[in-house]
């Protein structure tokens, strides 16, 4: 599997340890950054490793910040891209079952490293369900082009 990895500043640290997961596991990867400590905008990265993933150039993402919440609202903003924030490990393994999450955020200041890991590992290897889950996700498709095509006011009532 080919997957797209970024973080901020607060995830630099846990993405090293992410990667040497992704190794474990023989994934490919593409970093999109940051390669220092120093303080970036986390929407930069979240927006490159978004846009890959909602491109079909990667398979699957995944993006560390603080909380991991900045990187979860750029995420989801781009199509096709189910984000999951997991901070433990039963999130990690029903977003995949139930959600087919494609990308997975952590939160670098809330988790250590050793759950962290786990976390990535159980997210890479639970399959998706499929079966009633599927019909749900193509409403969300559906949601997602309706939005695309209206102006948010006519969906807000
Ligand atoms: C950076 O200080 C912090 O705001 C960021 O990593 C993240 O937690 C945002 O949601």
């Amino acid at each position: 599997m080919l997957v797209a990895i970024g973080s901020d500043h607060a995830g630099f640290e846990m993405k090293i340890d992410v990667i040497a997961i992704l190794d474990e596991l023989g994934h490919e990867y593409i970093d999109y950054g940051t390669d220092a400590p120093q303080s970036v905008d986390y929407p930069d990265f979240g927006e490159k490793v978004s846009a890959a993933v909602s491109c079909g150039k990667v398979e699957r993402g995944v993006l560390i910040c603080g909380t991991g919440i900045g990187m979860s609202i750029v995420a989801n903003k781009f199509p096709g891209v189910r984000a999951a924030l997991c901070n433990e490990l039963f999130s990690a393994k029903m977003c995949r079952m139930h959600n087919d999450a494609n990308i997975l955020v952590l939160g670098g200041r809330i988790i250590g490293k050793d759950l962290a890991k786990e976390i990535v590992r159980i997210w890479f290897t639970t399959p998706f369900e499929s079966g009633r889950h599927l019909s749900r996700l193509r409403k969300i498709c559906l949601i997602e082009q309706k939005v695309a095509k209206t102006k948010i006011e006519k969906t807000c009532s």
